[in-house]
């Protein structure tokens, strides 16, 4: 495609947000069993250069005929040359995108949907908390502590996965604790070799020591951890406004149209995907909300 076909295509896709832009993916890097971080570059270059997101955002990947799935975007928010999405293989766009390979190109709509605001705990403790693929979302924060590491208090995270061939990101974790990151890694089940930690994240976040008026927790996972780790934050004495929680639902338009994300009286992809308990407190317990 010529570059002229490009810009049109990018200028096309800023007024109207339906349509998405064209990425080749330039890496595949395997991160567990059926999960894998696929490293994306626009291939209009304006774009690449001015593309730009914040921790907790997500884009919709489209792979032609099969449809798009929500994919948080997983990589470093200062890196605007390449943009990761770490994807377990689920269902049908998923399973597209694991038989993509380096070179292909793949359709991107986004960034869409609300962020962990680091920005306004700064001086603050940071406890995130998160399950399986609830890491991912999660890991531009942990590239902007990173970067601003002395601007924030504690920064700990507990991080949980079923077994320890699930746990993702693992070559990252030497530099996140050199970084003065505190990592609390825990499995469901452990095997013959695994000599860390066994139990769920909940509990490892019941064990934890936290000065309530300065802490806030990210947390996210599946709904169950969710729960349980927003019972033990609360009985912190955690104030409501203080922690933050990204729901998933199914997605469609991402754009606050279609209705198919809605929980109570939010739009997740837009009003979400990254709520304050407080907002989600009336409807986070109610059944098929
Ligand atoms: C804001 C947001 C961020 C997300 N970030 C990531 C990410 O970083 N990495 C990742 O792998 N996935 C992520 N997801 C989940 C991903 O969008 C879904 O798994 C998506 O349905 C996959 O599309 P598919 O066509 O492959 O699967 P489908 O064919 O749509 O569905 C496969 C199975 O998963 C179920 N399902 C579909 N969507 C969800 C959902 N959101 N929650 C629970 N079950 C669901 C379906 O009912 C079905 O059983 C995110 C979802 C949201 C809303
Ligand atoms: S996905 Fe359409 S309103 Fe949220």
């Amino acid at each position: 495609m010529s570059a002229q076909v490009h810009q049109l295509s990018s200028a096309i896709s800023r007024v109207a947000p339906m349509l998405p832009y064209r990425a080749e993916i330039t890496a595949i890097q395997p991160e567990a069993p059926m999960v894998s971080t696929y490293w994306l570059r626009f291939l209009d270059s304006e774009l690449s250069d001015s593309y730009s997101f914040q921790p907790g955002q997500f884009n919709m990947l489209a792979v032609p005929g099969m449809g798009e799935a929500a994919i948080s975007i997983s990589s470093n928010p200062s890196d605007h040359q390449k943009v990761g999405h770490t994807i377990r293989f689920v269902g049908n766009v998923t399973n597209a995108i694991n038989r993509l390979k380096v070179g292909d190109v793949i359709g991107v709509r986004g960034p869409f949907g609300t962020s962990w605001p680091l920005e306004q705990h700064r001086g603050k403790d940071i406890f995130i908390a998160a399950g399986g693929i609830g890491l991912p979302p999660l890991r531009p924060v942990l590239y902007q502590v990173m970067q601003q590491r002395s601007d924030f208090g504690r920064v700990v995270v507990i991080y949980g996965a079923r077994t320890p061939a699930d746990l993702q990101f693992t070559k990252e974790y030497k530099a996140w604790e050199e970084a003065g990151i505190e990592l609390i890694v825990t499995v469901d089940r452990g095997d013959d070799k695994w000599t860390g930690l066994v139990g769920v994240v909940p509990l490892m976040f019941y064990r934890l020591r936290m000065d309530p008026r300065k802490s806030v927790v990210y947390t996210c996972g599946p709904e169950i951890m969710l729960r349980f780790v927003i019972f033990e934050a609360l009985a912190r004495r955690i104030p409501v406004d203080s922690i933050y929680v990204s729901m998933e639902r199914n997605m469609r338009c991402g754009l606050g149209l279609c209705g198919h994300c809605q929980l109570g009286p939010y739009f997740i992809c837009k009003d979400g995907p990254v709520f304050t308990y407080e907002q989600l407190q009336p409807y986070f317990n109610v059944e098929d909300l």
